[in-house]
């Protein structure tokens, strides 16, 4: 087990009644100026937004709406956001809806704490944040765990640059979590979050570290209970039991507890990023679909990691590494068409690419080939072209 530190300060506060809370977590916050995102309209329709402002309304807090975050959300967006809730005087960023709106208000609330800097400087590991405006969360969707996660995912569009920043102060302060608030989710949704929530795990479950009984025991009940629920969410989002369990789920997944005393991998991850930044395709969907490939040429690494996830996930007793490693991943790839996910690109929608393409892919994830991906198979821009391969039909 390797040295840890684990920081996971999100309030969460779960159940049908969590958005009575609004107001006393903003004021025991100090919060007084709310500034309201949200995206592309799913809130308005619901009722939710108006519930919401109702509820800060009526108890005197000062609030300003913001909508419009797109899915794999906008670097210009979110430095246009930071001048309005500058404008304002925003002294608390309030975040409605999921993974999108949540990044969206993490860099607000670092724009806003620190306007001197232009935002995108974190991302590019020029600049390290160390001052912010608290984030409280009102999830609706089930998929990116960004509500408890200390990581904020942007698009610079100028750049075609889709990229991660982590840090201690992008962990939200609260989260209010209703799981009747993710039943208007398409079914198409659920599925991705299914993935996203599958593949934080796997990306940290896959990696060469040994000796983590109890955090390798946290990830392998996780992705049975993801896995047993994600089918029941898919068929009937009304669900209470399975859209609850996703909802818990999506959070632990992401919130660092089921990688903790391991290195972490995250290549699927880096990969998948590269075809949502390109094709702007949904996160998960570009999960499921390089997911295989990546499995497919690193498994031999390591393989007794995946006789084991053979065994204690998909319930596979063979221990032959030559036929359960196998066996394991074309079960994940059975799963993930069970949801009706892509497992390869033409399926994802974006064809077959031309090898310029995937070239330019991998040399955007490993940055020039400077930078090598993952842990349990590091991956050198080659390796990476590879894998896309692997998923290119
Ligand atoms: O925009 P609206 O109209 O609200 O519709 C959204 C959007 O179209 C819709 N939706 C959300 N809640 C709904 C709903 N529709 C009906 N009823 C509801 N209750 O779902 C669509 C997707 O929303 P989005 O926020 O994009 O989904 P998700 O939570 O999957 O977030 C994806 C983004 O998070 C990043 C991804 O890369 C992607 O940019 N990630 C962030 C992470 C983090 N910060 O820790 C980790 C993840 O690995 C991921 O990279
Ligand atoms: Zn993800």
């Amino acid at each position: 087990m390797h040295s840890f530190t684990f920081y996971s300060p999100t309030k969460v506060i779960f159940g049908t009644d969590a958005e009575e809370h609004l107001t006393d977590e903003i004021r025991s916050l100090g919060g007084s100026r709310v500034f309201v995102l949200y995206g592309g309209g799913s809130v308005v329709r619901s009722g939710l937004l108006q519930r919401l402002t109702q509820r800060l309304e009526a108890a005197g807090l000062a609030h300003q709406e913001l909508g419009g975050v797109h899915p794999n959300p906008r670097l210009s967006f979110a430095r246009s956001a930071v001048r309005q809730a500058l404008d304002f005087g925003a002294d608390l960023i309030l975040a409605v809806g999921g993974g999108s709106v949540i990044d969206t208000a993490k860099a607000v609330a670092l724009g806003a704490a620190a306007p001197e800097r232009d935002i995108w400087e974190y991302w590019e590991g020029t600049a390290t944040p160390s001052a912010v405006l608290p984030v409280g969360v009102v999830l609706t969707i089930s998929a990116a765990g960004s509500e408890t996660s200390d990581s904020a995912v942007l698009t610079n569009e100028e750049t075609g640059i889709k990229r991660g920043l982590s840090s201690p102060l992008n962990r939200p302060r609260f989260a209010l979590m209703n799981p009747e608030l993710t039943y208007t989710l398409p079914p198409y949704q659920v599925a991705c979050g299914v993935v996203d929530i599958m593949m934080h795990t796997l990306d940290r479950y896959f990696t060469p570290t040994r000796g983590n009984q109890l955090t390798d025991a946290f990830a392998e009940a996780l992705l049975r209970t993801v896995i047993a629920n994600g089918v029941t969410a898919f068929r009937d989002s009304h669900d209470a039991q399975a859209m609850s369990e996703l909802m818990w789920c999506g959070s632990i997944s992401h919130n660092g507890l089921t990688g903790l005393g391991a290195a972490t991998d995250f290549s699927p991850h880096k990969l998948g990023h590269e075809l949502s930044a390109r094709f702007d395709v949904a996160h998960g969907a570009s999960l499921s679909a390089v997911w295989g490939a990546w499995a497919r040429y690193a498994w031999r690494s390591h393989p007794e990691r995946f006789v084991r996830y053979a065994q204690n996930v998909w319930g596979i007793s063979d221990t032959c590494a030559e036929t359960a490693a196998p066996a394991a991943i074309e079960a994940t790839e059975a799963y993930f068409r069970e949801l009706n996910m892509p497992i390869c690109f033409t399926e994802l929608g974006v064809g077959v690419l031309e090898d310029a393409v995937l070239e330019d892919m991998a040399d955007k994830a490993t940055r020039g080939d400077t930078f090598i991906v993952g842990s349990f198979r590091p991956l050198h821009k080659a390796d990476a072209v590879e894998v896309y391969r692997l998923a290119n039909h």
